[in-house]
């Protein structure tokens, strides 16, 4: 056989876009010649123009599988809820540009906005409001659960299994196609996970749990059971709750990235939605993901206590014989800037002004950033600082403890990861996820028995 192959693209792949939401193929294709043989396959083209070679039928028709690790140059699905251009810096979220949305939006109408599509109106808002605010609560017996985790249990280990758990409280709402027990589901996660991500905490530091208050929004009433003790009153800072509210909106949905995709794969197995968010939680935890923003407060704490020598550590970064990376810089997909950083900069200012938080650590964050973005190694390799660069610098302002910020990401994320679930579920189109592989490991050969060996 012979072993190469070549791809031909389109050479005037025009820029219509099919507006429908299912991408168009436009009559185009791209040729494949392998082993003697030519096979067309068809081009794809969503509604901001970017193309994709349908590879659907490549195997039956021609044997091979594509390799793709890290799944590089691989769509795994039509999406129609954000689109990123990573070469221009741009992330709009149903059409709506990040910057409008966190300047003008709140997060629970941008949790709306992704999970049914639109904006909603005055009314649609009010109750989508009230339905989420009236389910706070998590059943009683869930306080037993937090109770059973040693104390110092990381708290994303904590929310990952309550999320679960809490499909043993709820199991008349676990068909995935049944509109009304997504419906309530979807309100349940959106309501309860603040609840269950303040108790993780509160666990950890020993202090008794405090319950939800529905007169608070969404973003005071984490910061009320969070921060709130029995012994005196608590006063959330309207400025403090703005900012969170602003994490939440930046966070909330990012396409396809390592946790969108778990809770895709995962989902498509048709298990309820609860597992499906479990598993994008216990993603979103790694270091290379959600867990840098606690990375990247880690990295400058030790540079603070090695006497604040950015340089070192900027050196240590670029030397390919260690392993270290720059928490918080550099991006899959982001090869410009990232336009959550863009702006949640602006807000590390205001907060820390608000709470009054020392701004040592901020103070050589700027001074990573501004080495960084002047460096060739960075530069050459388009390495900028990524949404998690300031985000632990405001999580940190505003007294939540490192392990917790990965916690208040999940909750940002979480409407993304219900809109790209609904999505996929309600797809004609989806199948369960099952990558193929090329095997590399010993051929065929006789057990040996024990004896013999
Ligand atoms: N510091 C130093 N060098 C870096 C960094 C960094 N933060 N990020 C990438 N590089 C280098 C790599 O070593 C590689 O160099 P080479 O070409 O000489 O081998 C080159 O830049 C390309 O990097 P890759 O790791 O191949 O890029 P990839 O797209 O696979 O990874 C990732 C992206 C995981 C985000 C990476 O940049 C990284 O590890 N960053 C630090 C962790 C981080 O901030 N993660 C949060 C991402 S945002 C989010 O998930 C919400």
């Amino acid at each position: 056989m012979s072993e190469r192959s070549v791809l031909h693209g389109d050479a005037d792949l025009d820029r219509q876009a099919s507006g429908d939401g299912r991408g168009s193929s436009n009559g185009q294709s791209a040729t494949l010649s392998y082993d003697g043989r030519t096979t067309e396959l068809p081009v794809i083209r969503g509604s901001e123009g970017e193309p994709a070679i349908d590879i659907g039928r490549l195997r039956a028709e021609t044997g091979l599988i594509t390799m793709d690790r890290g799944y590089m140059n691989t769509g795994s699905c039509l999406s129609a809820i954000t689109f990123l251009d990573g070469e221009r810096g741009i992330l709009r979220y149903r059409g709506y540009p990040i910057e409008q949305l966190a300047e003008k939006s709140s997060f629970l109408e941008v949790a709306y906005l992704l999970t049914y599509g639109e904006l909603p109106t005055r009314a649609q808002l009010e109750a989508w409001t009230s339905d989420v605010t009236h389910h706070t609560l998590i059943h009683e017996e869930m306080r037993r659960f937090f109770d059973s985790f040693p104390y110092d249990a990381h708290p994303m280990a904590v929310l990952a299994s309550a999320t679960v758990g809490l499909s043993t409280f709820y199991q008349d709402s676990h068909d995935p196609f049944d509109p009304a027990a997504v419906e309530l589901t979807i309100q349940r996660l959106i309501a309860k996970l603040p609840t269950l991500a303040a108790w993780s905490f509160k666990k950890a530091i020993g202090q008794p749990y405090v319950y939800p208050r529905n007169d608070l929004d969404y973003a005071a009433n984490l910061l009320h059971m969070m921060f709130a003790v029995p012994a005196e009153p608590y006063e959330v800072h309207p400025d403090v709750a703005k900012a969170l509210d602003l994490l939440l909106i930046l966070h909330a949905d990012h396409e396809q990235n390592c946790s969108t995709s778990t809770v895709r794969l995962v989902g498509s197995s048709q298990v309820n939605l609860y597992a499906s968010i479990s598993a994008g939680i216990s993603a979103l935890w790694g270091p290379l993901h959600g867990g840098a923003n606690e990375a990247v407060i880690r990295t400058l704490e030790r540079i603070a206590a090695d006497g604040g020598n950015v340089q070192k550590y900027i050196d240590k970064a670029k030397d390919p014989n260690h392993e270290f990376k720059l928490p918080g810089f550099g991006h899959r997909v982001y090869k410009n800037f990232d336009p959550r950083a863009t702006i949640i900069k602006t807000a590390a200012d205001r907060v820390l002004a608000a709470t009054g938080a020392d701004d040592q650590l901020y103070e050589i964050a700027r001074q990573l950033e501004e080495v960084a973005l002047h460096d060739e190694y960075f530069v050459k390799r388009k390495l900028y600082p990524n949404v998690d660069f300031y985000s632990g610098l405001i999580y940190r302002a505003i007294g939540f403890p490192k392990n917790m910020f990965t916690n208040c990401f999940a909750i940002g994320r979480l409407p993304g990861w219900i809109a790209q679930w609904k999505e996929m579920i309600g797809s004609a189109d989806t199948k369960i996820g099952r990558p193929r592989q090329i095997y590399t490991g010993a051929t065929a050969r006789d057990y040996v028995p024990l004896e013999a060996r």
